[in-house]
């Protein structure tokens, strides 16, 4: 399934670099909390070819003495979407344990909404809500105070302070 998906680009963001990790996108003006900021489009694909594409998106930045960035985003039990496109903009969101965004999904379309007022010039983040197998290949770096220090969906942080705990007895 290869369907295409083009971007509804609102003119709220510019791509910039970031200090959580390589490229961020950034408010270009004052954005409510619950606006639309963009919405996240590339191919719909199945979850093997997302794997297949996973890889080869690592292996490109490897060769690019890049950190591993991988431009998938989750859709579904059945369908991830490649991200991986020039005009999906939203694929350079970095994760943040305190994001001002967050992802929602409005009939298999995936929006990026405000779910605070984010200042002109702040950097735009979502929580990637990974899960907590491998947890540790996922160092987070979001500089944010109440960092876990991991990229990890808040419904398993009292899980990682519980194996945190467990390890400093
Ligand atoms: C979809 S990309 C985000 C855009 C990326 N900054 C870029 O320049 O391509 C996802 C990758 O960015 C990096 N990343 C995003 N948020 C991060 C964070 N909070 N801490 C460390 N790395 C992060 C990870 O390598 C992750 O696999
Ligand atoms: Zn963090």
């Amino acid at each position: 399934m290869t369907k295409k998906r083009i971007a509804k680009n609102l003119g709220k963001i510019k791509v910039k670099s970031s200090k959580i990790h390589g490229r961020g996108v950034y408010a270009k003006k004052h954005i409510k909390k619950g606006e639309k900021i963009i919405e996240y489009v590339g191919r719909i694909i199945t979850k093997k070819q997302s794997e297949e594409i996973a890889e080869r998106q690592i292996q490109k930045s490897k060769r690019k003495k890049k950190r591993g960035a991988v431009y998938i985003f989750e859709l579904n039990k059945r369908y991830d979407i490649d991200g991986d496109t020039p005009w999906n903009k939203a694929k350079y969101i970095n994760h943040s344990c305190s994001p001002n965004a967050e992802t929602v999904d409005e009939d298999g379309h995936i929006w990026i909404i405000a779910i605070r007022d984010i200042q002109k010039g702040e950097e735009i983040t979502y929580n990637y809500g990974y899960s907590f197998e491998n947890y540790k290949d996922h160092q987070c770096k979001c500089g944010s105070e109440n960092c876990v220090g991991y990229i990890l969906a808040e419904k398993y942080w009292p899980l990682l302070k519980k194996e945190k705990n467990n390890l400093s007895r």
